[in-house]
């Protein structure tokens, strides 16, 4: 029940060297990525689900954090899932854009039509990030999304349900559930979280809830509170969305975990245990690797091996439940490029989202210094949304340049490189520098999760700053 079959990338398809020489040469900052050869295998691993670990250290609970790449079926073509998971990007970033479009414009409720909700969690397929948790004394794994605020189970009796392998949770069999009534400001929150206010459901006065993906994913159901246990602490009478009608590119997991912004976000309702702080350490795909979520406690729990370099939160009204950052500048090699909408308009940073997007002044200022210092390469044609993308079939190991985001108040990202170039097909004939562009100048900028690995992202929201270290990504 446990176990799921699943495709495992063996002979990584970036192996770092381990003694990353960053140089400065005529040539600028580098560091050598060795392009292994690529090798896909199949395994069927038995430690997706159910054996995610937990711990509580310092006053702060770390949940193992993993990488979905646990889905039914076997995937028998690997090149194909590279695409489709940029695909799956495009179509999230979209309808992101028209989000906040939407909401930029005031009129939230005239657009009822589109029911794109606020929380982003815009095609969960993207979504790749899975941790355990406990909800009325059950053990689940659910997906992390930093782009939504209603956290929600696949619960009993379901209309429709897809499958996972964990029971579906059952409320009658919790005495710690309660259901919560349609009058209370916690069913008024969801017009905020979810862009769909909560509806009188039947004669028990229950609150329903509706939140539709962009992509056709949607769940449906009650608002109930229950007892949450994060690691071993207990949260009472959290409200979650009991989902009786799911349907969507959920994985195998069950249920979603909003870190957003608003209200009704696990962040907000656990703020009085955590302080409102959590912080996430993103793992790459590798066999075996994990990160890990930790919410509050004290610094001493983070391994970074970098200094915290700390960002204020930009306050966007109309859009509470995301995070905005103010991009200053990015380096290419150790050489700052200069484009007009550096410091203009606040960047968002998402989990969910795959790869960064860009304004186009940016991308281009970025990709044209990129281009200059790593040349003499062949070039391939482009990949999804992927732009500039070499050919490196005959490259054992390559100096790929450092890239590094700068933000307001001297906080710096630098990017893993791993996170610097997609490989597009798994022989290397086909590497692509991993940002892409959005079409116009005044869309908003989105830092993806690729650009975000082995690096502690610390999102503070009660003193409304996030701060940035590197980190060798591991629960352990
Ligand atoms: C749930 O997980 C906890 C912590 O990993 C474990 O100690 C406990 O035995 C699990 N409970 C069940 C019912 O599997
Ligand atoms: C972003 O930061 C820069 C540098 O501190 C500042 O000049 C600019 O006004 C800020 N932009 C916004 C939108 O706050
Ligand atoms: C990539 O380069 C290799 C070796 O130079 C060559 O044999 C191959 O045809 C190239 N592939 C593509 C898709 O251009």
């Amino acid at each position: 029940m446990a176990s799921c079959s699943s495709l495992v990338l063996v002979a990584v398809i970036l192996l770092l060297s381990t003694n990353t020489r960053g140089v400065f040469s005529s040539y600028g900052e580098k560091e050598v990525l060795s392009l292994k050869k690529l090798q896909w295998s199949q395994r069927s691993s038995k430690t997706s689900f159910l054996s995610q670990k937990s711990r509580t250290e310092n006053g702060a609970t770390i949940l193992e954090m993993r990488h979905r790449d646990c889905f039914s079926g076997i995937i028998s073509d690997w090149n194909q899932r590279l695409q489709n998971w940029l695909q799956a990007d495009r179509i999230r970033v979209k309808s992101i854009q028209a989000q906040i479009k939407i909401l930029a414009s005031g009129k939230t409720e005239a657009h009822s039509q589109t029911r794109i909700p606020i929380a982003s969690g815009v095609n969960l397929h993207t979504l790749n990030y899975i941790v355990p948790v406990t909800v009325g004394g059950r053990n689940m794994t659910v997906i992390v999304d930093t782009g939504s605020d209603l956290t929600w189970v696949q619960c009993q009796p379901c209309k429709l349900c897809y499958n996972q392998p964990e029971p579906i949770f059952d409320p009658s069999l919790s005495s710690s559930y309660h259901s919560i009534p349609c009058k209370s400001s916690a069913c008024q929150s969801l017009q905020f979280a979810t862009g769909n206010s909560g509806l009188c459901g039947g004669d028990a006065g229950t609150c329903k809830y509706d939140v539709s993906y962009g992509d056709g994913s949607y769940t449906r159901g009650v608002l109930g509170s229950d007892r949450l246990i994060l690691g071993t602490i207990p949260v009472e009478n959290f409200v979650f969305g009991c989902g009786r009608n799911n349907r969507g590119l959920f994985g195998a997991a069950s249920g979603l975990m909003g870190l957003g912004r608003s209200d009704l976000s696990l962040i907000s309702q656990t703020s009085d245990v955590f302080g409102g702080v959590f912080s996430y350490c993103l793992p790459t795909t590798d066999v075996g690797s994990s990160g890990s979520l930790i919410l509050g406690g004290d610094a001493s729990v983070y391994k970074n091996s970098t200094p915290f370099s700390y960002t204020r939160m930009v306050p966007n009204p109309q859009l509470v439940t995301f995070y905005f950052l103010n991009l200053t500048g990015i380096t290419v090699g150790g050489v700052a490029t200069q484009a007009p909408s550096f410091g203009k308009a606040g960047i968002l940073i998402d989990s969910g989202t795959v790869i960064t997007r860009l304004p186009p002044s940016i991308y281009e200022a970025v990709k044209t210094e990129f281009l200059k210092q790593f040349s003499g390469y062949p070039t391939a044609p482009s990949f999804s949304i992927l732009d500039t993308c070499f050919n490196l079939s005959s490259y054992d190991e390559v100096d790929v340049p450092t890239v590094k985001m700068q933000f307001e108040g001297d906080a710096e990202l630098t990017v893993d490189v791993t996170g610097i170039v997609y490989i597009a097909k798994s022989d290397a004939s086909q590497v692509c520098l991993a940002l892409a562009s959005l079409t116009f100048e005044d869309e908003i900028g989105i830092i993806g999760n690729y650009q975000q690995k082995n690096t502690r992202v610390i999102y503070d929201t009660k003193e409304s700053k996030l701060g940035f270290a590197k980190e060798s990504c591991s629960f352990y």
